[in-house]
């Protein structure tokens, strides 16, 4: 990783780099430029997706440091809070989960999961989700008071050691996007949840002089909200990685939480399908069908080329649980605002 000498200590879980796929059948179906899909959904650690490049660095700190217990949390359909249990049992440590959700708390797969990797689960017992942060650390102080050495990480792994996993990411996609199209891609679309990976993203390409443009497809939190926190966590991990600091112009955050986090609308549903029924891609109701809503719906107004020679990306992030949990359920019968 020549741009990036000064990655933290790293544990390694995924199957490095992901492929850098073309797309044809979706390019034909938009009528669109140069297109290519990064296939973080095979990362290659249980169907951690995208959370497997986070949790290589959290754990590896982790490691580093002595801790015994990884405390961190999430939704009961979280990709995160899955791998991050399968990922505290590769680094030999405990693991505790805050959950959010009432009486929908219930046996989900990625929950399923967590609990067979041996993680404790912390029931938060209502949907409050922007509880889970303040009681993981509330969590994490009652263990280092009863002797243990927590790590307390808030959900998704957002921090500025969990974003140096997508730093880590721009690098490798340069690296494909140079080999294969001989130039830096002309911009990247991903879904922003709670910013980590869009944060590694900007750090990495502008460790590397690049470019790029960073289309991020907010489902969760409104733009004036999410921004300035991933801008912050890009600053601190350029700051901790000693790089260039992340370029402001070159991210755009676009407000698609539609019906609600975790519902799509229709025009989601209708993205998930034609990536499924062009490329073979599984989409998930959170994430990747919105981000690709979005995508799609600008390809085909031929809005992200930017005349620039280098393909545009779609950053395919995973969410296999979930989208399995929920394939062929309804759609809401509200659409819209956020
Ligand atoms: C499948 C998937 N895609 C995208 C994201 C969003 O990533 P971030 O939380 O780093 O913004 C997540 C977060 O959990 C996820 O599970």
């Amino acid at each position: 990783m020549t741009w990036l000498p000064r990655l933290p200590p790293r544990l390694l879980l995924g199957t490095l780099p992901t492929p850098l796929v073309d797309a044809p059948r979706l390019r034909a179906e938009l009528g669109c430029g140069p297109l290519r899909i990064k296939r973080d959904d095979l990362a290659g650690f249980g169907i951690a997706g995208n959370k497997t490049r986070p949790l290589e660095y959290l754990l590896g700190d982790a490691q580093a440091h002595g801790v015994d217990v990884l405390v961190t949390g999430g939704g009961p359909d979280s990709n995160f809070v899955a791998a991050a249990a399968m990922a505290a049992r590769v680094a030999g440590i405990a693991c505790e989960l805050v959950v959010w959700g009432g009486a929908s708390l219930g046996p989900t797969p990625n929950l399923a999961l967590a609990e067979a990797a041996g993680a404790r689960l912390v029931p938060l017992g209502d949907d409050r989700r922007e509880r889970v942060d303040v009681v993981v650390s509330e969590r994490a102080a009652e263990l280092r008071a009863a002797g243990r050495r927590p790590l307390a990480v808030p959900r998704g792994g957002s921090t500025p050691v969990g974003a140096a996993g997508f730093a880590r990411a721009a690098a490798e996609l340069l690296d494909q996007c140079v080999r294969l199209d001989g130039a830096f891609p002309a911009s990247v679309v991903l879904p922003l949840g709670s910013g980590g990976s869009t944060a590694g993203l900007l750090v990495g390409l502008a460790a590397a002089g690049a470019d790029t443009m960073v289309l991020a497809v907010s489902v969760s939190r409104p733009p004036e909200e999410i921004t300035p926190t991933v801008l912050d966590l890009a600053r601190a991990c350029a700051a901790a990685l000693g790089t260039a600091p992340p370029r402001e112009d070159r991210l755009e955050v676009v407000d698609h939480r539609g019906p609600g986090f975790g519902r799509a609308s229709a025009a989601d549903r209708a993205a998930a399908a034609t990536a499924l029924c062009t490329e073979g891609l599984l989409l998930d109701d959170t994430y990747g069908a919105k981000a690709f809503a979005v995508a799609l719906a600008r390809l085909r107004a031929g809005l992200v080329h930017e005349g620039r020679p280098g393909p545009v990306v779609l950053w395919h992030t995973g969410g296999v649980a979930s989208a399995l949990t929920h394939l062929g359920e309804p759609v809401p019968a509200t659409t819209g605002a956020p």
